[in-house]
């Protein structure tokens, strides 16, 4: 048995039917399977394009992905190489803000491991917490607070039950420490903490990000924490990144402008690529 076969039987879950056959229809296209599966969140989708021998498809040409509505989301599937190693990134996602049901929310991360995705590296874009954060900075999200919990729905009742990783790990100590070192390793800022998972699709008020901070959360966004449940369900290896976009000072608040947070996000592309490196190098030791 796999490592990855050990962690599917384990975990009893697999993804459905709709991603099996949407992987199929991308093989049989000129799509190819990775080890390493990347979610590029807000201004990140950029990030693809250093991939080699690069293979694309729209999101809706699989005929299981939707579009994303949000600015700053691309909507694609690209398969590559690193160094001639397989890659396959998600260029933006959808998000419940969106008007998406949840279980449109997962369908992307349940695709990758279609394609035989076994570590996943989701990112995204967020407001800092700290007063002590710089715009730019990475989180690497080591807990989350959850504020849009909804039932699954349609199509997902595997998925739903009272599992959790043992001690209600999601973030595995070990992934967080190389996305960690990887950063450090490129001289840029990063810390781990709590991401705070909102609907949105407002930016927060004061009162709301003076309320996260006293609960313990390091950041907040609209994403990222359906899919990172549904890859741990699905056995899968899970790694989280926040560009902390904006910093919420909520006695001296600043206008936080959509354009403004995908800029910083890409500016922030460096740090991210470090860690798809360093994640890249563990799944296929070179
Ligand atoms: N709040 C929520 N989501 C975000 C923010 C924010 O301040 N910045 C970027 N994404």
């Amino acid at each position: 048995m796999t490592v990855r076969e050990h962690a599917v039987a384990r975990e009893g879950r697999r993804p459905r039917a709709g991603a099996v056959e949407a992987a199929a229809r991308i093989r049989a296209a000129g799509g190819f399977d990775a080890p390493l599966g990347v979610v590029l969140g807000t201004g990140l989708g950029g990030i693809a394009d250093r991939l080699e021998d690069a293979w694309a498809i729209a999101s809706r040409d699989t005929g299981w992905l939707a579009s994303s509505t949000a600015t700053g989301h691309r909507g694609r599937l690209v398969c590559g190489r690193l160094g001639g190693r397989p890659v396959v990134m998600l260029q933006g996602r959808v998000h419940a803000y969106e008007g998406f049901p949840p279980e449109m929310l997962t369908r992307g991360v349940e695709l990758l491991a279609a394609l035989g995705v076994r570590t996943l590296l989701l990112t995204n874009a967020s407001g800092g917490l700290r007063p002590d954060m710089q715009g730019g900075e990475l989180l690497v999200m080591n807990d989350h607070l959850d504020f849009v919990a909804r039932p699954w729905g349609e199509g997902l009742e595997p998925m739903v039950g009272t599992v959790a990783p043992a001690a209600g790990l999601w973030y595995d100590p070990a992934l967080v420490e190389r996305a960690l070192a990887a950063t450090r390793a490129a001289g840029l800022p990063a810390r781990q903490g709590v991401y705070a998972y909102l609907l949105g699709p407002s930016y927060e008020t004061r009162a709301e990000y003076r309320m996260l901070r006293v609960m313990g959360a390091d950041a907040v966004g609209m994403s990222t924490v359906p899919e990172v449940v549904v890859g741990r369900l699905l056995g899968l290896d899970v790694a989280a990144v926040s560009v902390v976009t904006n910093v919420a000072r909520p006695d001296a608040p600043e206008l936080t402008d959509a354009d403004e947070v995908i800029r910083l996000a890409a500016d922030s592309a460096e740090g991210v690529w470090a860690i798809v490196n360093a994640l890249l190098e563990r799944a296929v030791p070179g």
